[in-house]
């Protein structure tokens, strides 16, 4: 199709204003098929909870279903359990030939490994890492390719009751290390490489640098994933394959109390420092396998379900890991990128395999609209009958796009609205049952209270738009920071007050009560579906030596979401030059990863301030996306504005 017949289809699509009541023959099959079951979790929620926990093993049951409210609110009390024995053993006897994982490495191996042999992988390398040292309680850091090693690391830990810390490949030394020491880990379980986009990324090499900064790592475990020659220090790097080929198959997994540390993901906040977001087992484990049934309909029989995240990500670790194995459901891990070797590997990935549910996000359904229609359409995508959509808001174009051009105009597209700090969705469609509107992520699921409020605290009501708030606790969510229980209370219990938690994100509210998330109102970016703070990057930024003052903000991008603009004012003796630009982006890229480089760097004199000091990224985020300036009256230096829109001017994004 050209793209002119695409953009015509979307017009005349969006032009109605569409909205999508779920196919009789959709309902018909749906594993919730009906709305009653919002009746009944509003009327008595913690009974709704409770019939979803009961869905899992439990070794021992609770004996309150919920203490407290927000911020300190505990779920299934005194119930024991364990999240790898529930994504694993509890299948063996059913289903244990079942395949858990097709996986496709970028270069193009396979490989399928059923439950069976997942179990037996997972508890031979569990007891393994006892002989490392690992305990339970302790923290153990994990930073892998997107290889089947890496859910098995995952679930080892979590079968020693210990917890884990995964960092995203695409890190950078520093930012590993600064994980890790926060953390305290022990162990590091990393690969001697991975592949993107037909390069090898050296993953050991990042590793070691990291490592040389983190006194309390004894143990380096290595999977040989490239087979490329490593450094190898003697004593402190163990062979992942020779240590499961040591390890025991009987590794009973820990009873662990609901409320016990499942594991801490980082997460970017409105500081320099990230975040220790601290999930717990039963109250997580409970809202992503009811959330992951429900919302993606999974038949674990029939399904071949791919969310083609990240593991790194909370994304992956509850749709990728925890949610589609404790359902029992066969998933696709592909480790590499979207257009190696070309633009279609996707799409033919879903042919050979027959998968029937994707799950992506937004800033990859917009590159594959611009990529075009040929890529698809050279695939028979039939198999798909359901789509979801997570991680930044999805524009009506492309949610039109992917249901017409990839959902053959016919699967429901669920838009699922959560964060690394809520656990698992909190608002989604039930494709069964909710009528769509594109860009509309809809209701709140079953269980989850959500509204939203004006600054005075009140709610808004239909019609109205404000903060996204959530009023009532949900087992899923996170229950602290770790090791800073204040910047917990103060970050997202402190606007409303302490009943009321504060995600961060701007919302409309339409006259059916439908939920329309508006990004970010913090400092917060979200670059290609990804968490950045604006803080963390001026913080690299101002740690190179010709930089004095670096200001950073979010420019609007069509298929990124936001892309990185940084404004930066160099020390006396350097000059804003073209090398000094590269230098600085390298620089970042090394500091965090280059996820977080700025796409582009505008030297300046001075930066836009308030009379007290404080930099107006307000201003220069207008300046960045060539607006009109917003209010300037409490601006201390506005000539400097001039010159910065000046230099502006020639802001493009490039293809
Ligand atoms: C944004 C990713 C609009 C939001 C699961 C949130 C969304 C942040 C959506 C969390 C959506 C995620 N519509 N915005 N469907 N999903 N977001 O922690 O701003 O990486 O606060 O978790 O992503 O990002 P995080």
């Amino acid at each position: 199709m050209s793209s002119k017949d695409v953009e015509k289809t979307i017009e005349a699509l969006l032009q109605e204003r569409r909205t999508f009541a779920p196919p009789n023959s959709f309902s018909e099959q749906a594993n919730i098929p009906d709305a009653s079951v919002y009746e009944e979790a509003t009327r008595d929620p913690d009974t709704w909870w409770e019939s979803q926990a009961e869905r899992l093993d439990w070794f021992e049951k609770w004996d309150t279903v919920r203490e407290g409210e927000f911020p300190k609110h505990r779920w299934f009390i005194d119930g024991k359990l364990n999240a790898s024995h529930n994504c694993l053993d509890r299948h063996l006897s059913s289903s244990g030939d079942r395949v858990a994982y097709h996986w496709i490495g970028e270069p193009g191996e396979k490989r399928s490994i059923t439950y069976s042999e997942l179990h037996e992988e997972v508890c031979r390398f569990a007891d393994a890492l006892k002989s490392l040292g690992v305990r339970k309680g302790d923290v153990v850091s994990i930073y892998l390719p997107m290889i089947v090693e890496l859910p098995v690391a995952m679930l080892a830990c979590a079968r020693l009751g210990a917890a884990h810390s995964v960092v995203f490949g695409g890190f950078a030394a520093e930012a590993l290390r600064d994980r890790i020491n926060d953390a305290g880990c022990k162990v590091l379980i990393t690969a001697d490489g991975g592949y993107r986009r037909g390069q090898i990324v050296p993953l050991k090499e990042s590793a070691d640098t990291a490592v040389k900064g983190c006194p309390t790592i004894e143990k380096v475990v290595v999977v040989r994933r490239t087979g490329e020659n490593v450094n190898w220090v003697e004593g402190r790097d163990v062979d992942y394959r020779s240590l499961v080929q040591d390890g025991s198959v009987d590794c009973e997994a820990e009873p662990m109390d609901s409320e016990d540390m499942l594991f801490v993901l980082y997460t970017s906040g409105t500081t320099g420092k990230p975040k220790g977001i601290v999930h717990i087992t039963g109250g997580y484990l409970t809202g992503v396998s009811s959330t992951h049934r429900n919302i993606f309909d999974i038949k674990p029989d029939t399904d071949v379900y791919w969310c083609a995240a990240d593991i790194g990500w909370v994304t992956g670790h509850s749709y990728i890991v925890y949610g589609p194995l404790a359902n029992g459901c066969t998933s696709i891990l592909y480790e590499g990128a979207p257009d190696w070797p070309d633009k279609d590997r996707w799409w033919s990935i879903i042919e050979e395999y027959g998968v029937t549910i994707l799950y992506t996000a937004p800033t990859a359904i917009r590159t594959f609209m611009k990529w075009g229609t040929e890529h698809p359409g050279k695939h028979d995508l039939s198999s798909l009958r359901l789509l979801g959509s997570v991680g930044e808001p999805i524009n009506p174009e492309a949610w039109v796009w992917y249901q017409e051009f990839i959902g053959g105009g016919k699967t429901p597209v669920v838009d699922t609205w959560w964060q690394t700090e809520t656990g698992a969705i909190a608002i989604s469609a039930l494709p069964g049952v909710t009528t769509l509107k594109p860009g509309s992520a809809t209701k709140p699921y079953p269980g989850v209270f959500a509204d939203v409020f004006n600054d005075a605290g009140e709610p808004v009501g239909r019609g109205g738009g404000g903060y996204l708030v959530l009023t009532r606790p949900l087992p899923s969510m996170f229950r602290t920071i770790l090791g800073d229980e204040q910047r917990y209370l103060d970050t997202y219990f402190a606007k409303y007050g302490e009943k009321v938690y504060f995600p961060g994100d701007g919302a409309k509210l339409d006259e059916d009560g439908y939920f329309w998330l508006l990004g970010r109102v913090d400092d917060v970016m979200n670059v290609a579906g990804h968490r950045i703070s604006t803080y963390e990057v001026e913080s690299a930024l101002v740690d190179h030596p010709a930089v004095a003052e670096a200001a950073v903000v979010g420019r609007k991008h069509p298929q990124e979401g936001e892309t990185i603009v940084a404004f930066v004012t160099p020390r006396a003796g350097y000059d804003g030059t073209e090398e000094l630009l590269s230098e600085l982006r390298d620089h970042v890229a090394k500091v965090i990863g280059k996820i977080a480089r700025p796409r582009s760097i505008v030297f300046t004199d001075d930066l836009p301030k308030t009379r007290s000091g404080k930099i107006m990224r307000r201003l220069l985020r207008d300046v960045a996306e060539g607006r009109e300036l917003g209010d300037v009256t409490t601006l201390q230096n506005a000539p400097i504005l001039d010159e910065i829109r000046e230099k502006s001017a020639t802001l493009t994004d490039p293809e």
